[in-house]
């Protein structure tokens, strides 16, 4: 059985398209141009092609829509209500790197509300989709969270701090904090990809700080429709494309979340 839905048709031939130049820088990494955009985070000649083809194959199909992007910004600004929201890699240091760990993930939200989405990761040809009300699927099979309910035995995965962070400290007496209780904590550098392995059971939870819109907009509706349960804490007025992230499967989610928001309050 297949999502079948005019909206992740859309977005399913974006990614595509975009991935076959993807595929081939990814086997060609030397020869990318890399540019410095800030500390420990790079932008590569690639993020920008991809996300062209991207908008491209989007505007398309509704040239009119808002699109919220990592590396063009906002494009068709007075359109609030009907939104793209794209990161072309999400994972670009392993990307640079040779490591096979990134995704394009592409969010489609609807007067606020994310409404599908879709996180693709080109080299494990792994296609995770979902749409409100019609579940989350990874290729052709319908996926669920995990059913882990012991806590401890959790397997959790996070990300961060970026380099340039001033709650680094923060960050890290949390990581401390958790993995005390809980032994295997994985750090695998794309949180589009760490949310979707939520949705499909193969992490039982993911918590970040301090992570954009675009990096789990997509994730965000794949893991609610795979049962998982995602929780945007402490928000920041001042920053609306920043969040604060906990996404889990629904047995461990009070366990962690207390862990994470009330010890830090204390
Ligand atoms: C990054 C990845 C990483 C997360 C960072 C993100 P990028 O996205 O999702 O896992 O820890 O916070 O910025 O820069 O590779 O698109
Ligand atoms: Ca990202
Ligand atoms: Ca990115």
């Amino acid at each position: 059985m297949r999502l079948n839905s005019p909206k992740i048709n859309i977005i399913s031939k974006a990614c595509m398209k975009a991935s076959r130049s993807l595929i081939r820088d990814f086997g060609e990494i030397e020869n990318l141009q890399v540019s410095t955009k800030g500390p420990g985070d790079f932008v590569t000649s690639s993020d920008k092609r991809t996300e062209k083809i991207i908008i491209e194959e989007l505007q398309k199909a509704h040239p009119d829509y808002g699109i919220i992007t990592e590396e063009s910004g906002i494009i068709n600004k007075s359109n609030t209500s009907n939104r793209w929201i794209i990161d072309p890699i999400d994972g670009t240091v392993n990307f640079l790197n040779g490591v096979p760990q990134f995704a394009i993930s592409v969010g489609y939200e609807e007067n606020g509300e994310i409404k599908c989405g879709v996180v693709f990761d080109p080299i494990k040809n792994e296609f995770f989709c979902a749409e409100k009300g019609n579940g989350a699927y990874l290729n052709n099979s319908r996926i669920r969270v995990s059913n882990k309910k012991i806590f401890k035995d959790a397997l959790l995965v996070t990300g961060g701090p970026k380099y340039s962070s001033k709650i680094k400290e923060k960050i890290f007496s949390e990581f401390e904090k958790i993995s005390k209780i809980v032994p295997n904590i994985r750090r695998f550098g794309s949180a589009a990809l760490d949310i979707s392995y939520v949705a499909c059971g193969r992490f039982d939870g993911y918590w970040q700080r301090e992570i954009n819109y675009w990096d789990i907009a997509a994730g965000t509706i794949i893991l609610k429709e795979a049962g998982g349960f995602v929780d945007f804490f402490e928000p920041d007025d001042k920053a609306p494309l920043k969040r604060n992230v906990l996404a889990s499967n629904t047995n461990i989610h009070k366990e962690l979340k207390d862990l994470i928001v009330k010890k830090n309050i204390e």
